[in-house]
């Protein structure tokens, strides 16, 4: 039989197809100013304005970083696919190097996000459209797109109304539509674990659940995190029955209200990750915590930034994974890592 080119549900078994991002013509993302407070790192708030690319030299150099990460899941007998290179500063967008955000393999199906961020509507259509032609022509497996937006989008009116957070504070969008970035979910078997967001609402997690294959179910984890904006940076299962979770934004006790990790060994990080210093580039969109925003390969290795020693100590010492050191700063400069810059396609045990 012809083996699925989409197929996976979980964060760790053996990788054997993935998309990497690319970088080029990057810019920051803007929309409105409250959603930019609510999620992005207070001293770049001035950057996030409209037509505003981000700085040539990093977007080279994240390029590079992408194009040696990708020649290195190939060495590693990966399949890898790569958007088309794309200009998303003419069209008012973002960027195409964080693919996590827009798609998601549930079994042998690929879910795009309904975006709340108006500046990434036509991301996976524009840059991804070539990759979801060829993963379609395999009969078994199945693509699902983003319902179209017309007209008016009602997500920001009157925010405020029925979107407070379990911890009281209020999110920046509305629950008039469904909306979610996939990368506020992660795959735990036949359980897919997502948080409530500054870009998820519950009408998004009600969309989710109805689009997955029968047989999954998608749970909300509460997290304490007031700038929600996708989950990994926040909880990293390592392998099968091990998770490593940031303490600042899960209690230890939320997880084993989940009865997919109530035997799991769960390990708050005990360190807390400092701001690189310059000549690091800026983190303009994420805080130090995208430590834990790992790739795994297998149950054994993790793809880790070469930078990260302390949380790659971590991980061999404590659990005796192998790290493999790759740079990928200039990448952490658009908004993400290793994991938020791939979406697997079939992770399988075969
Ligand atoms: N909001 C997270 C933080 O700053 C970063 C998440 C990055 N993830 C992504 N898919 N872009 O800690």
């Amino acid at each position: 039989m012809e083996s699925p080119l989409v197929s996976a549900d979980d964060e760790w078994s053996p990788l054997k197809a993935v998309i990497v991002g690319r970088a080029e013509h990057s810019a920051f993302p803007s929309e409105s100013h409250h959603m930019m407070e609510a999620t992005m790192p207070e001293e770049h708030i001035g950057n996030f304005k409209p037509s505003n690319p981000l700085p040539a030299e990093i977007l080279a150099k994240a390029q590079a970083e992408l194009d040696n990460f990708a020649s290195l899941l190939q060495e590693q007998g990966i399949r890898v696919y790569r958007p088309k290179k794309f200009d998303w500063l003419k069209v008012g967008g973002y960027t195409g190097a964080m693919p996590r955000d827009g798609l998601m393999t549930v079994g042998n199906t690929l879910i795009e996000a309904p975006f709340a961020w108006r500046c990434r509507r036509h991301e996976i259509q524009l840059g991804y459209s070539d990759i979801l032609e060829e993963l379609s022509r395999s009969g078994s497996s199945r693509i699902c797109r983003a319902p179209l937006i017309i007209g008016h989008d009602t997500l920001y009116d009157g925010v405020g109304e029925n979107t407070a957070s379990q911890s009281g504070h209020k999110w920046a969008i509305n629950n008039s539509r469904p909306a979610f970035d996939t990368d506020d979910f992660m795959r735990f078997g036949k359980t897919i674990l997502g948080q409530l967001s500054h870009v998820t609402n519950r009408r998004g997690v009600e969309y989710l659940q109805a689009m997955v294959p029968e047989g999954y179910t998608v749970e909300i984890l509460n997290t304490t995190d007031e700038h929600a904006m996708h989950i990994d940076a926040t909880i990293l299962p390592l392998r099968n029955g091990l998770m490593a979770y940031n303490p600042g934004r899960v209690t230890e006790e939320e997880p084993r209200w989940h009865a997919v990790l109530r035997d799991w060994e769960l390990h708050a990080y005990p360190f807390v990750p400092q701001p690189r210093e310059s000549p690091s580039p800026p983190m303009y969109m994420c805080s130090p915590w995208l430590v834990l925003n790992a790739l795994s390969i297998d149950e054994r290795r993790i793809m880790v930034e070469e930078s990260d020693t302390q949380f790659a100590s971590w991980v061999k010492e404590k659990f005796g994974m192998e790290p493999i050191m790759c740079p990928f700063q200039h990448v952490n400069s658009i908004g993400g890592s290793f994991h938020c810059a791939t979406v697997d396609l079939v992770r399988s045990a075969k």
